[in-house]
């Protein structure tokens, strides 16, 4: 099979779905690679090293959407790109697919067999498949060095001659993937680092991490599901404001993390908890693509409200478009190796990870939580 890697088109993004060594186990494995050209300057990676690697560069997306069977991307393609895919192929990207009803739309006509990384289940065997968390990790140490960038005091206690400095303090809202890192981060670098999580089984990994965990008491206000938040009551966001609003108001960088599967995401800091924070303190809202955890974060942009400054920077991984490129790479070559040899795709139709995340195949919808969220919003 040929597999087609295009550059990626989203405003902003770095990234690109493959890196040489990966290239490398994929020719190895009998597959033909063709990438656009370009596609990697901003990973780092040269058209001439992907040569190198066994790769064929080709001028633009639309030879490369055209000609591949299965299609590597890190981004959803646009509908225009998605129209260039070959038809009867089989893509393998992002796809927020109960958010793209257009794009379902056009993927299904033309016969797209599409695999969502976003949808790979969260199970032991599938780990290495899971971009979620290999992007979210990275995001979570970059969140900490925008944040301390942007702060004027260091993080670390330093005693001077000319006396002695206090450690900064870090909140830091949810400790999934991205706000475990962001802690373990912030400890490296010196902080006092406090955490807040709606799942009680989180407080172990907080202070295995060194961080002190803020615990809401109200074991009924959360509804969980395969290890995500699902569903946190009116009454239990209202604990937890003011729980943490004392904290919120003496720290120095907050960070947010915080996200509900499949909903928006909750809005945990106030107009209110921003005014109580000290000028010159730092949010960096890393939901803010979901909506945002705080009520003053502007997606894509760093703004400075009340003295102090809200980050919304939006797609962190692309920041350390390197690493993340390298290690999404790797995740979705475990997925595809997973799905196919260099001849044909498998099609278990009923194995897990492939019910997981195969949303489009032979012109129907057949993901059903996608179906579900679509069919009840037509
Ligand atoms: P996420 O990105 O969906 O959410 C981030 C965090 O926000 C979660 O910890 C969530 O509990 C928390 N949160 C939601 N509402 C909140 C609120 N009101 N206040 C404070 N925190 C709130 O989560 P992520 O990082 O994708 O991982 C979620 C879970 O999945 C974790 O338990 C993780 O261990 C598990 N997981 C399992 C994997 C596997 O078994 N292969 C791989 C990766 C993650």
């Amino acid at each position: 099979m040929i597999a087609g890697i295009p550059k990626e088109t989203r405003e902003g993004e770095n990234r690109v779905a493959i890196s040489t060594e990966v290239v490398r186990m994929m020719v190895k494995a009998g597959f033909s690679i063709k990438i656009t050209a370009g596609a990697g300057k901003m990973a780092g990676k040269s058209d001439q090293a992907f040569q190198e690697a066994g790769a064929e560069i080709v001028k633009d997306n639309q030879t490369t959407l055209s000609s591949a069977d299965v299609v590597l991307m890190v981004n959803p393609p646009s509908i225009q790109e998605a129209e260039m895919i070959k038809e009867g192929a089989a893509l393998l990207s992002y796809l927020y697919a109960y958010t793209q009803p257009e794009l379902v739309e056009v993927l299904k006509n033309r016969k797209i067999s599409a695999f969502a990384m976003d949808a790979v289940p969260r199970i032991s065997r599938a780990q290495t498949m899971d971009a979620l968390s290999s992007q979210a990790n990275l995001a979570g140490y970059k969140a900490v060095i925008l944040g301390a960038d942007a702060l004027g005091k260091i993080f670390p206690l330093l005693m001077t001659a000319a006396g002695s400095i206090k450690p900064s303090k870090v909140l830091i809202f949810g400790a999934g993937v991205a706000g475990l890192q962001a802690i373990a981060t912030a400890k490296r670098l010196g902080a006092v680092v406090e955490c807040t999580d709606v799942r009680p089984e989180t407080k172990e990994q907080v202070e295995s991490l060194g961080g002190k965990f803020l615990m809401v008491k109200d074991d009924a206000g959360v509804k969980t599901e395969g290890g995500y938040a699902k569903e946190v009551s009116v009454e239990y966001l209202q604990k937890q404001k003011e729980l943490v609003a004392k904290h919120v108001a003496e720290a120095d960088l907050v960070i947010t993390t915080a996200l509900v599967m499949g909903k928006k995401a909750p809005v945990l800091i106030s107009s209110e908890m921003v005014q109580s924070m000290k000028p010159g303190s730092v949010i960096v809202d890393m939901a803010v693509e979901s909506g945002g955890n705080c009520a003053l974060s502007e997606r894509g942009k760093t703004i400075i409200k009340e003295g102090v400054t809200i980050i919304g920077q939006e797609n962190l991984p692309s920041l350390l478009a390197v690493n993340a490129s390298e290690l999404y790479a790797r995740n979705i070559w475990a997925l595809l190796s997973h799905l196919a040899t260099s001849q044909s795709f498998k099609w278990e139709m009923e194995e897990d990870v492939t019910k997981g995340c195969l949303i489009t195949h032979n012109g129907d919808l057949v993901h059903e939580f996608t179906r579900n969220i679509l069919h009840a919003q037509s």
